[in-house]
């Protein structure tokens, strides 16, 4: 198992669910800063993203990725950098992933994410599902949170804003608008954990309440 992005909201609590589970024996993080482990299973491992070559081929056998790496556009500093960390970087593992045998992938991904999508963040994520999709993994799960619920260290104020308007409306986003319903960081990875555990055949997207009923398998 392999996961990126597994010192963020989501993949932090990913790696905990992941590492605490009996019939997993290896969860390997790439990641571009040195981490501590928090089990024996448990394999940080720091890599240069800009330079696959670089890395250790060791990492890339494994049977599933998960990536639930990314930032944003106001920690990348513009639209051009936030495109090559969101789609550059992540795309660039998973093909190498996919090369050394990968067959299954998990990718935490956005609502609303789409190539046709005006907004940069919104596209950039569409490219990347669909720039995945065509590497053709054997499963390849789409989780599509929308408003990440969670405690960050980071100020995001705009985020927060939004948590705190939107959170307690949660139950109003029912039927059509369930999709667009703020889910708890812990539920996403949750989730991803139980789309790693019981992989399906093909392409298989989650979003609203679908995503909801994954988390609580
Ligand atoms: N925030 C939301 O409301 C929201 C909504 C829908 C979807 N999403 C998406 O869901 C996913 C998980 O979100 P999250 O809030 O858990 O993310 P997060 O807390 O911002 O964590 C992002 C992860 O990506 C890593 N990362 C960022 N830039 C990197 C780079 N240049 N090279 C290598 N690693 C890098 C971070 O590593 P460091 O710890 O080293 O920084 C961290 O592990 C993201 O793809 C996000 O876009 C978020």
């Amino acid at each position: 198992m392999i996961v990126i992005g597994s010192t963020g909201l989501v993949g932090a609590t990913l790696v905990r669910l992941l590492a605490a589970h009996p019939g997993i024996s290896d969860v390997i993080c790439p990641g571009r800063r040195p981490t501590a482990p928090i089990s024996p299973n448990h394999r940080p491992v720091q890599i240069d993203f800009e330079d696959l070559e670089t890395v250790n081929p060791e990492i890339f056998k494994a049977e599933t990725l998960v990536s639930a790496m990314g930032t944003t556009l106001k920690k990348a500093g513009s639209p051009e950098a936030f495109r090559h960390i969101d789609f550059d970087l992540v795309f660039q593992f998973c093909k190498k992933a996919k090369s050394y045998g990968v067959q299954r992938m998990v990718l935490v991904s956005s609502e609303g994410a789409s190539p046709r999508s005006r907004i940069l963040y919104l596209k950039v994520k569409g490219d990347l599902e669909n720039a995945i999709a065509e590497l053709g993994f054997e499963s390849f799960q789409i989780l599509k949170p929308s408003l990440l619920i969670g405690d960050r260290q980071e100020s995001r104020p705009l985020e927060r804003f939004a948590m705190q308007m939107v959170a307690p409306l949660r139950h109003l986003f029912r039927g059509p608008l369930a999709a667009h319903r703020p889910i708890l960081a812990t539920d996403v990875a949750s989730a991803a954990a139980n789309a790693v555990l019981r992989p399906v055949q093909g392409i298989q997207i989650y979003s609203g309440d679908r995503l909801d009923q994954l988390a609580r398998l």
